[in-house]
């Protein structure tokens, strides 16, 4: 999962994949980075933490770090939140192989819409929500696609 700062968006996005991952105990290693490296070491915003934990949901001991080439190697999926993330993680990109694996997490709820989960830190408590809100049901739609059997 993927954002600028990794403290608000992907941050929220990872935890509630974790949580449903774990829930349906599914073997997928999730994890979550930033485009940009202002906050690298730093936990969660406050207000993205508050908001995850009036859900049920600890997003408390993850630390931003920054989005590397490295994460092409690793992950077979990788989740945008912005057209500007997308085009940032794109670049890191060694082969089309690599460029195939990266999407927006909205194309799971609008398919091929470039759907932005909205950046919430200059935002209030409400913006906070929504996002949860958001990345909630697209976890939820994610989860149903990849595990799809008909
Ligand atoms: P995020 O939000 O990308 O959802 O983590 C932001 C966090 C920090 C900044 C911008 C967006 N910032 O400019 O420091």
């Amino acid at each position: 999962m993927v954002c600028l700062g990794n403290i608000c968006r992907s941050p929220i996005a990872d935890g509630l994949l974790r949580h449903k991952v774990c829930h349906r105990e599914l073997a997928w290693d999730v994890d979550s980075a930033g485009t940009a490296n202002y906050h690298t070491g730093t936990p969660p915003d406050a207000r993205m933490i508050e908001t995850a934990r009036n859900n049920g949901v600890d997003i408390g001991a993850l630390r931003a770090r920054q989005f590397s080439k490295e994460d092409f190697k690793i992950f077979d999926r990788i989740y945008v939140m912005d057209r500007s993330n997308y085009s940032a993680v794109l670049k890191l990109a060694s082969s089309q192989e690599e460029e195939a694996k990266v999407h927006y997490l909205l194309d799971h709820l609008y398919p091929g819409k470039e759907a932005e989960v909205p950046d919430p830190y200059y935002g209030t408590s409400k913006d906070f929500n929504d996002v949860f809100t958001l990345v909630d049901k697209a976890t939820d739609a994610l989860i149903n696609d990849l595990t799809y059997e008909p």
